[in-house]
């Protein structure tokens, strides 16, 4: 298999410039190990799980990548910063499970103190008295965000996240075509590898960022819609059927679930269904969880929350994560292939 050669396929020790995004509530240790296994890189989405939880990921991920106890694991943590911030103790567990661990990475996001986490993982790495380095990820949606990851806390990897994006992200959040060269115009030579993030779908979508100057991307709603997510049959269903209006950007979900922490600025991409109508419409919000909990419940696909984003239009079926991998991969080069040929000599 011919392989992509660039700052983060070589820092990663990987062949293809993709990354399972950390989804919490949704990428677990089977998703991560897959993603990796197949040369992408994956995450375990550990933002709501307690240090059990993650620990019980982790040996999953450990147990289908046949490593042992001592081995690096090739997958990373993501965490959320605003969960961290809650209970700075409890904190340190969840971040000590994953670097007991030896993953390769942590992804750090949506905190206001995310400074002092990375200060925390970087000094468990030097005191640790091992020759590993745990690499940060960090994802940023403006030029002030990336300066500050950039000059201020030496992020590792550097991912840009556009408006496109499922889940949580920043609400004015640029569009990827205006957020990547914005920052790329900031990025010193000698900077982190930038990769994208937001609607990506297929193969042609990677190549198109890497010829805009990113070294690769990270795609959650793909990984979203693979038979080791999380997500149940109903979410999946509506995955395949959603278009590119599908989705809409909203809070409806965190006040109906009542996961109000997040920091200034944030709310997410979802698929639009009763529950954004009924907040919209300004019913009562005690209304409103009610009927969120029984239709969670029921599976009631009326009310209950997809996080997806805007590529999910592309999306057509559920597949192993491999076989994403590995589709991407192919459709990837070939889109490569072809823009080159396009140079006339
Ligand atoms: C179900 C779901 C859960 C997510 N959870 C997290 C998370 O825990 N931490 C985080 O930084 N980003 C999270 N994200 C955002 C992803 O990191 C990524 O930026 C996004 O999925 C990219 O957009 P795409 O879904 O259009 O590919 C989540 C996304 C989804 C779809």
């Amino acid at each position: 298999m011919s392989k992509i050669h660039n700052a983060f396929t070589v820092l990663m020790g990987i062949p293809t410039p993709v990354v399972a995004a950390p989804m919490a509530g949704a990428s677990g240790g089977a998703l991560a190990a897959q993603a990796s296994a197949a040369g992408a890189f994956g995450f375990i989405g550990a933002g709501y799980l307690t240090s059990t939880g993650i620990q019980e990921e982790l040996s999953i991920a450990r147990a289908q990548l046949h490593l042992s106890e001592t081995d690096t694991l090739p997958i990373g943590v993501g965490y959320l910063g605003w969960q961290l911030e809650k209970d700075p103790s409890s904190a340190i567990d969840l971040l000590n499970v994953a670097l007991s661990n030896r993953v390769r990475a942590i992804w750090l996001a949506f905190g206001n103190n995310i400074g002092r986490w990375i200060e925390y993982v970087r000094s468990y790495d030097a005191s640790s008295g091992r020759n590993h380095k745990t690499l940060i990820f960090l994802p940023i949606s403006s030029v002030d965000a990336a300066l500050t990851a950039i000059h201020d806390w030496k992020v590792d990897i550097l991912v840009a996240q556009g408006s496109e994006s499922g889940g949580h992200g920043y609400r004015v959040a640029p569009p990827l075509l205006t957020l990547v060269p914005a920052v790329l115009a900031v990025l010193p030579k000698e900077g982190p590898p930038l990769l994208a993030a937001g609607g990506l779908s297929t193969g042609g979508h990677i190549a198109s960022l890497l010829t805009l100057g990113t070294s690769g991307v990270v795609l959650g709603t793909r990984f979203l819609m693979t038979k080791e997510s999380f997500y149940n049959e109903v979410q999946k269903k509506m995955l395949v059927a959603a278009n590119a209006s599908s989705t809409v950007r909203t809070m409806s979900f965190d006040l109906a679930r009542g996961t109000l922490d997040w920091p200034e600025g944030i709310d997410g991409r979802a698929i639009y269904n009763r529950t954004v109508k009924d907040i919209d419409d300004g019913v009562d919000v005690e209304i409103v969880r009610e009927n969120w909990d029984k239709a969670r419940q029921n599976g009631d696909a009326d009310r209950i929350l997809v996080w997806a984003g805007t590529g999910v239009e592309l999306i057509t079926e559920i597949q192993s994560t491999q076989d994403v991998v590995w589709e991407l991969h192919a459709d990837m080069m070939k889109y490569l292939s072809l823009v080159s040929a396009l140079i006339a000599t």
